[in-house]
């Protein structure tokens, strides 16, 4: 009985899915069929009395009607045919699409992690850096330029197609230099707005040596203090009126997205080192960037915090030590970030290798925090939250009460919000699932005493 459910159920939604027109097709050969055999041998018979010259009828009509259903197959099955063609086509493209993404969120990784852990990595070649980066992966814009904005002078450092000693020696004023955020200008707007920015005559030097612009974006950052970076990518009024070239959707997207991973990356690079900074400010600095990073992170350190703080009362926690709990719960995972997208994403099982590399997390995380004097006591609390209570956790192996209690508390909620949550290898399990496996590993994974505090809060 529950086989031919499930078969139903089965056959049902190969129906949904496409074969639903096919067996339209069928059923409609099937009664025109019926129809033209039962009303063409009555039609014959009504013509002809004669049965010898019906029954040659007959075989002449056979034949048409085979020749006719042999024709209708053929349609039939050229017409699936190039329906899958066109999708296994269309899976291709989204392959190959995919790839070039995973790769190109690398490199731009490559580019923060250089600067932000190897100390260095001077601002200069970082823009130029990105630079590059954002013009190669925006193919409809041909010119573009990345400048540095000081209290006393704006030099332009790279460009894509204008005059980069011309701009230079423009001499132009910093304070007309509003920094945008992110900005998009269309038309005679991009063009009219640099005029009044360098005023008449610097105007006309800058207009002989460089074309009119149609569309500009600009992306603006401050890098530090007393430093502000701009990057301007624009499309020329000819390639508009050639090609009728504009920003896609996606390209203006992906642009502020980018916008919002650099403020990130230039906040961590300021407040790392820093004393007695807002703590609350790094840490969200270090959020942003971690959930550009890794798309499934979105909303888990937030829910991490919440079950964290929940056990902490639980357990009896100060309101200071269920602050300090809180700020490494929302960050645990941060060293994530120098894992590569290709491996936190993967869809199967990840090689001895990428495994490695997804354990290192804990220890880059540790060295993240512990270059920030505020956040450098938490630091041990990310390193430890893959410790597991009968020892056979990474990275030190530590067992039961040694490993510190904030670990074991993020431990729990860590493994409990992941079981629960959609995963690109696995569908998200459900809460009694969950909790039935949270049970099963205690004393094994996981701390007899914050589990004792979870069953009376989820059970
Ligand atoms: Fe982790």
């Amino acid at each position: 009985m529950r086989k031919s459910i499930r078969f139903l159920n089965e056959f049902l939604s190969v129906y949904r899915s496409g074969f639903k027109n096919n067996t339209m097709t069928v059923a409609l050969y099937f009664i025109f069929s019926s129809i033209w055999i039962f009303s063409s041998d009555n039609l014959l018979s009504l013509i002809f009395k004669d049965p010898k010259i019906i029954s040659s009828f007959q075989t002449i009509k056979g034949m048409a009607f085979v020749l006719f259903s042999s024709l209708f197959l053929m349609i039939l099955l050229y017409n699936n045919f190039s329906k899958s063609l066109t999708i296994q086509k269309k899976m291709e493209v989204k392959l190959l699409e995919d790839r070039e993404n995973i790769h190109s969120k690398a490199e731009l990784y490559d580019l923060m992690s250089g600067y932000l852990l190897e100390g260095n990595t001077d601002v200069h070649d970082l823009l130029v850096n990105i630079f590059h980066f954002i013009i190669s992966k925006v193919p409809e814009s041909d010119y573009g330029s990345v400048y540095m904005v000081s209290k006393d002078k704006v030099e332009f450092i790279d460009v894509m197609g204008y005059d980069l000693s011309t701009l230079n020696s423009l001499d132009m004023d910093p304070k007309q230099f509003e920094m945008f955020t992110f900005g998009l200008r269309k038309n005679e707007i991009a063009e009219k707005k640099l005029e009044m920015k360098l005023g008449p005559e610097k105007y006309k030097v800058y207009s002989k040596h460089n074309p009119p612009i149609h569309e500009s974006i600009y992306i603006g950052l401050t890098a530090m203090d007393d430093l502000k970076v701009g990057l301007s990518i624009d499309i020329s009024k000819k390639t508009y009126e050639n090609k009728k070239t504009t920003f896609t959707k996606q390209t203006i997207q992906e642009l502020k997205d980018l916008q919002l991973l650099l403020t990130a990356m230039f906040r961590m690079k300021a407040n790392v080192g820093i004393k007695n900074i807002l703590q609350k400010d790094i840490v969200n600095s270090f959020i942003a960037a971690l959930e550009y990073h890794d798309e499934y992170t979105k909303g888990h350190s937030d829910s991490v915090a919440n079950i964290s703080i929940a056990l902490g009362k639980k357990l009896g926690l100060s309101v200071d030590e269920l602050q300090e709990l809180n700020w490494a719960a929302l960050i645990h995972d941060i060293g994530k970030i120098t894992v590569q997208k290709s491996v936190l994403n993967k869809n199967g099982k990840l090689t001895e290798d990428e495994y490695d590399q997804v354990k290192r997390h804990v220890l880059i995380g540790e060295d993240f925090l512990s270059k920030s004097d505020s956040l450098v006591e938490i630091s041990k609390f990310v390193r430890h939250h893959h410790e597991r209570w009968d020892g056979d956790g990474y990275p030190d192996g530590l067992r039961g009460k040694d490993i510190p209690l904030y670990s074991r508390i993020i431990c729990v909620a860590d493994t409990f919000h992941a079981m629960t949550s959609d995963r690109p290898y696995r569908k998200a399990l459900s809460n009694r699932i969950a909790i039935e496996e949270i049970i099963s590993n205690r004393e094994k994974q996981f701390c007899p005493d914050v589990v004792d505090c979870f069953i009376e809060l989820f059970c």
